[in-house]
């Protein structure tokens, strides 16, 4: 028996140098359940076509599921002369069980293998990361409901634009992180195919049955073409993709927590827990939770460009570039898994700061437009009412005064036909309160808006914990 797996071949060693620069098993071994899963369907398959015996499936499937006792119990030992997990298992069952392991790998190539196990691996992620997604729309449901009354000022070019409820500017969050359901979701039908039986790349002489593994692994299709089986990972760099666009969305929303538990801002106060001190000024409270989940788009991001770069120019099948992929994809699992997570924490322990809030969006001429509209009403045209309101507040800047502070007469002579009620007309609540096109702010409107959302979370939650 020679040394390696595959050096029947050769006739030097592997210089060691290459063995370290080769090995993948520090990052791979998270795959080990997954190959072992994969390994045992394989065996039942080679069994039930009558390409082993059954005695050697039994065998097989008895010294496969003890390695993975052994690895989950910590008495597996790791070593980079060996590569990677597939040849970790295959290398261990062969000292446990003698020469019958040799069988294992009929009818099979690490290509499809590695291919298996990684799809195993991201349907199970990305189910888990859906769920967390569906919990976190959840918190921003539950936030809008409890702060249905605050009142804030929406923001264009950063800069005070118009009066909006607070429920209306999270919801604008759970509809971004709806979509980032929906995307992972997306993500789910191309992960859920199962690429075994293409074995190196050109499928396999044995009379193997693919539908019989696809359906003890619970896979929805099989890979209609070996070559793209094995070449394919476009699966993960969806899934990056996607994971780049939700992260997008938490870094959004991190910037705005950093803007809004400023001094500058005082809008919110995020929970001590949540939040850090400084070592030299023990005034400080900082938001490094945000930052990091800020900062870590970048890496998510990163991951994204890492893979297409890596992929951009290798000819069809398997090349050993792509053993790189599962550096992108770990990473972007763990992060965003632990930004969800932490999110999904903290979010419902942050603390609004109603009257402060309220105070901005009453100042800024946020309710210009409101006049335009009143104007408009009146008989104006609406460009006519743009500009004489334009004036009005020119004039209110030079006295220090918002609109609805100047007198009538100061406003009746920018235009004759003002009356009294435009005092009443430009209040805040009634400036809100008046945007009742389908998807405004108004209270009514945003109720609407909430008790759609908790009609698409109970149907998410109907039918299980993972949305279809
Ligand atoms: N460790 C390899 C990877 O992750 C497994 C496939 C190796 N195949 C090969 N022909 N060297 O891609």
């Amino acid at each position: 028996m020679s040394e390696k797996l595959w050096d029947g071949r050769f006739r030097e060693k592997t210089a060691r140098i290459v063995e370290t620069f080769s090995a993948s098993i520090d990052v791979d071994k998270r795959l080990y359940a997954y190959d072992i899963e994969g390994s045992i369907a394989h065996c039942k398959m080679l069994a039930k076509a009558a390409i082993i015996q059954e005695e050697e499936s039994r065998t097989l499937i008895q010294g496969l599921e003890e390695i993975k006792q052994e690895i989950e119990a910590g008495q597996f030992s790791f070593d980079d002369s060996l590569e990677d997990i597939h040849m970790h298992i295959e290398a261990r069952l062969l000292t446990k069980i003698g020469t019958v392991a040799q069988r294992l790998h009929t009818a099979r190539s690490r290509n499809d293998q590695v291919a298996l196990d990684v799809r195993m691996y991201l349907r199970e992620e990305t189910r888990r990361i859906a769920a967390r997604l569906v919990g976190l729309q959840q918190v921003f449901v539950d936030l809008a409901k409890t702060h249905i009354e605050v009142i804030m000022p929406g923001y264009t070019h950063l800069q005070r634009a118009q009066p909006v409820l607070l429920a209306h500017h999270l919801m604008a969050y759970f509809e971004m992180f709806a979509r980032d359901t929906q995307r992972m979701q997306g993500c789910l039908t191309r992960i859920d195919v199962m690429p075994l039986g293409a074995a190196a790349l050109a499928g396999v002489a044995y009379p193997i049955d693919r539908e019989y593994t696809a359906r003890l692994l619970n896979f929805a299709m099989v890979s209609a073409n070996s070559i793209d089986a094995v070449s394919d990972r476009d699966f993960i760099m969806e899934f990056l993709a996607a994971a780049s666009i939700c992260m997008v969305h938490l870094s959004r929303l991190s910037a705005e927590l950093i803007l809004w538990s400023s001094a500058e801002f005082g809008f919110i106060e995020l929970p001590d827990a949540y939040a850090t001190g400084s070592s030299i000024m023990p005034q400080k409270k900082n938001p490094d939770v945000p930052e990091l989940v800020r900062g870590r788009t970048g890496r998510v991001v990163g991951n994204l460009m890492g893979l297409l770069t890596m992929m951009k120019s290798l000819p069809l099948a398997y090349n050993r570039d792509m053993q790189e992929d599962k550096v992108f994809l770990f990473d972007t699992v763990d992060i965003l898994s632990a930004c969800l997570d932490i999110y999904i924490q903290m979010l419902p322990k942050i603390k609004f700061n109603a009257s402060s809030m309220e105070e901005a969006a009453s100042s800024g001429f946020l309710n210009a437009t409101d006049m335009a509209d009143y104007l408009v009403r009146q008989g104006l045209p609406f460009r006519e009412a743009h500009s004489v309101v334009g004036q009005a507040v020119s004039y209110a800047l030079n006295r220090n005064k918002e609109l609805h502070e100047l007198t009538l007469e100061e406003l009746t002579s920018f235009a004759a036909l003002i009356q009294e009620d435009i005092f009443d007309f430009l209040t805040t609540r009634k400036t809100i309160n008046r945007r009742t096109s389908y998807g405004g702010t108004a209270a009514e409107t945003v109720k609407t808006a909430i008790a759609a959302a908790e009609e698409q979370l109970s149907r998410y939650r109907e039918i299980g914990s993972s949305p279809q």
